[in-house]
């Protein structure tokens, strides 16, 4: 079985996708349509696949998989009219730039026989998988902290416009926000102070977290500042005992009572494997060939964005917001 994959949006992420996906054999990427020709065209010749004007086209022609790399404004409108044609979707994140276009998505994507799924490529990252064997093995966060410190606010310019990208919450936090869920537990309640230096739009953002087994946990998180590695950190704190993870590269675990500090280094692995990418893509091509399922529901990935919409709320009123249990997956 080949599927026809086509790719929407041929920037940055458009490209990492169909660098993934044009390596799996089950895959032909027949068609790529860009607002802009030129990178259109480009990519489309660099995969023998045809350049579209725009998404209507790119649909006419067919397709079993539609990758939605553009902006994220566009997100939730391409996406459904990809499942009305009974074509499945692989969204990046986030889903959509409002709660309300957001739930209209999950309802279209709940429907019998769609296919969707928003690429939360963290959750198939070696480092926060090898995290997930270590909480399998048993050791039990009591106190989590998160940091992004970023500097990709200019890049590209349409992510520090909030009409565009839904701001840095919806743009960036997203990741982060199902990783405090995956890797602790529910959160049940936020609170969040949140500054806007340098640019228009809120982009300095101190949240805490109480999670519904008691932990508690923190996420400081900047889009101004530069990609010195780790730009992204997590460490988990257990009965004297810690994991910490720099970036996508490393993780430590010191499991206390002395003993030997355990590193597992996945720093030489090629970007797409160490960011999740190629393990992501290769679970969507899987699921649609064998009808497996996903390891990201819909649901949950509303869920980041009721995470989002709580942190804004709470940095506005300036209290404590508390959010109903999360989906069962
Ligand atoms: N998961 C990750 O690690 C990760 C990393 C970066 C970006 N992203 C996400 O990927 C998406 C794309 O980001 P990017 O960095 O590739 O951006 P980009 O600006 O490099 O690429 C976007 C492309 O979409 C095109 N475009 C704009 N409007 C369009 C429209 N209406 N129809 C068709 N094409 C249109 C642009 O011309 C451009 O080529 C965003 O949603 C972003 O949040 C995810």
């Amino acid at each position: 079985m080949t599927l026809r994959v086509g790719i929407l949006g041929a920037g940055h992420m458009g490209r990492t996708h169909a660098e993934v996906l044009a390596r799996d054999g089950r895959v032909r990427i027949t068609g790529v349509a860009d607002a802009d020709d030129g990178r259109a065209r480009q990519l489309a010749d660099g995969l023998g696949a045809t350049a579209h004007r725009d998404l209507e086209t790119l649909l006419k022609a067919g397709l079993d998989l539609l990758v939605v790399t553009t902006p994220n404004r566009f997100h939730a409108e391409a996406s459904l009219a990809a499942l009305e044609r009974g074509v499945a979707v692989l969204c990046e994140k986030p889903m959509a730039t409002s709660l309300p276009d957001a739930r209209t998505v999950c309802e279209a994507a709940g429907r019998p026989g769609a296919s969707y799924v928003v690429a939360h490529n963290r959750r198939h990252a070696p480092v926060y998988r090898h995290v997930r064997g270590l909480l399998r093995e048993g050791f039990a966060p009591l106190l989590a902290s998160f940091r992004m410190h970023e500097g990709d606010y200019r890049t590209p310019p349409w992510v520090s416009d909030r009409a565009v990208s839904g701001g840095f919450l919806y743009e960036n936090l997203v990741h982060f926000f199902d990783l405090m869920e995956w890797l602790v537990a529910p959160i049940s309640e936020v609170t969040c102070l949140a500054r806007g230096p340098l640019y228009d739009d809120l982009n300095d953002f101190v949240i805490a977290a109480a999670f519904a087994d008691g932990a508690v946990g923190a996420l400081t998180a900047t889009g101004h500042s530069t990609w010195t590695p780790p730009a992204e950190s997590a460490e988990l704190v257990g009965d004297h005992a810690t994991i910490i993870v720099e970036g996508l590269d490393r993780v430590r675990h010191a499991s206390g009572n002395g003993a030997p500090i355990r590193v597992k280094d996945c720093s030489g692995l090629p970007r797409e494997e160490r960011w999740g990418y190629l393990d992501q893509d290769r679970e969507v091509i899987e699921a649609l060939c064998a009808g497996g399922s996903h390891c990201f529901s819909a649901r949950r990935a509303l869920r980041t964005l009721e995470i989002a919409e709580a942190c804004a709320q709470a940095a506005r009123e300036g209290r404590a917001v508390r959010l109903a249990a999360p989906p069962v997956d």
